[in-house]
């Protein structure tokens, strides 16, 4: 299999998960998006993982506004409440890459030591950290869901960016600019540096 080593793993945790991998052709990562509310990152999470899949790779989404409503929804938006989501989010996406799966995570994971919790359960061979970076104020004009303003009626508390923090990854695997740049162009962008990444050795995609 040339260089397509598990360092991070067990002996028999490797030999299943290799085993998976070859049936699924393909090499198995978590791919964590991180950013603002309303930076893209759900759209771009979207588009890539509809790109791997029409390409043959097997993947899973896991979003954050989709994972509140339903596992996490006792979770509050505190940073204790958003570290156990994280948590949880990092430990489910950790059981999909042992599947074999290549699995996309959008949360905001809005903090350093968030981000290293997550980074720390699935392994760092395994994380590529992606920063969906857009300024706050774009983020606040795109507003999709109307949040913002509700956050500053004071509706809504602790809100990443307004009384909540957000601290921008340092040394992130890829960084995107959704002010910049198309989603087209960026999840080619994106895709393009992941691809690698995820193919085996002898790739017939
Ligand atoms: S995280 O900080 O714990 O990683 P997560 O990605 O799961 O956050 O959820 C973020 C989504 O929850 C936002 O896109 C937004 O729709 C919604 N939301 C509700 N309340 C808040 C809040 N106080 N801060 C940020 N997002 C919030």
């Amino acid at each position: 299999m040339g260089n397509c080593s598990i360092k991070s793993l067990r002996n028999d945790d490797i030999n299943k998960r290799k085993k998976k991998e070859a049936f699924f052709n393909q090499k198995s990562k978590v791919i964590w998006m991180t950013g603002l509310s309303s930076s893209g990152k759900t759209t771009i999470a979207k588009n890539l993982d509809k790109k791997l899949q029409e390409m043959g790779f097997f993947t899973q989404l896991f979003d954050g506004d989709f994972l509140r409503k339903n596992l996490n929804k006792d979770l509050d938006y505190s940073l204790e409440g958003r570290e156990e989501n994280i948590r949880r989010a990092a430990e489910i996406s950790k059981m999909f890459l042992n599947a074999g799966i290549v699995v996309i995570s959008s949360f905001i994971s809005p903090t350093k030591k968030i981000r290293q919790l997550a980074k720390d359960i699935i392994g760092s061979d395994d994380f590529i950290e992606v920063y969906v970076n857009s300024s706050f104020e774009t983020c606040e004009s795109r507003d999709k869901k109307g949040i913002y303003e509700k956050a500053r009626k004071g509706f809504i508390k602790n809100f990443t960016g307004i009384d909540s923090p957000y601290e921008v990854p340092e040394n992130p695997d890829i960084e995107i600019n959704t002010e910049e740049y198309s989603i087209e162009t960026l999840v080619k962008e994106l895709s393009d540096f992941i691809i690698p990444k995820i193919s085996l050795c002898k790739a017939n995609k």
